[in-house]
């Protein structure tokens, strides 16, 4: 069996949503201080709804298409719903990850909903902060 999925290296190869939206409502950057790749997902948002969205990813074959996939399931969607995508779901669109690049999906979680708790504080809007990463919790780099 390959150790890539087609949907893998599809998202890989042909990553959708890549790029900078200058004008974002929110945007999330996150790390993997053991790796040392970068995710940055930008959004728009109108509506409680996620307008735009896209990323730049500066890591791994499996980071890029999970960030490409994390895209194309929130885009449309309302915030409530963006907030709830799991590394766990990302993984499973993309027909599975190997075990030790798992934590490539863990960002792709992260980032998002940094970025919407970006938007959250640029507007004043309350949240419940156990929602979201505290981007000083890094136990799950070397675990997953
Ligand atoms: Fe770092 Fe994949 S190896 S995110």
């Amino acid at each position: 069996m390959a150790l890539y999925s087609e949907k893998v290296m599809d998202h890989f190869r042909n990553p959708r949503n890549v790029g900078v939206i200058e004008d974002a409502d929110g945007v999330g950057e996150v790390g993997n201080p053991v790796c040392g790749d970068i995710m940055k997902i930008y959004l728009k948002i109108e509506d409680d709804k996620i307008k735009d969205v896209k990323f730049e990813t500066f890591g791994c074959g499996s980071a890029i298409a999970s960030s490409s996939m994390a895209t194309e399931m929130i885009m449309g969607k309302p915030i409530s719903e963006a907030i709830t995508l799991t590394n766990r779901a990302v993984t499973e669109a993309l027909d599975g990850l190997p075990a030790h690049k798992l934590h490539c999906s863990v960002l792709a979680e992260e980032a998002v909903k940094t970025a919407v708790r970006d938007y959250y504080d640029r507007n004043g809007i309350a949240y419940d902060p156990s929602q979201f990463p505290s981007g000083e919790d890094c136990a799950h780099c070397d675990r997953a």
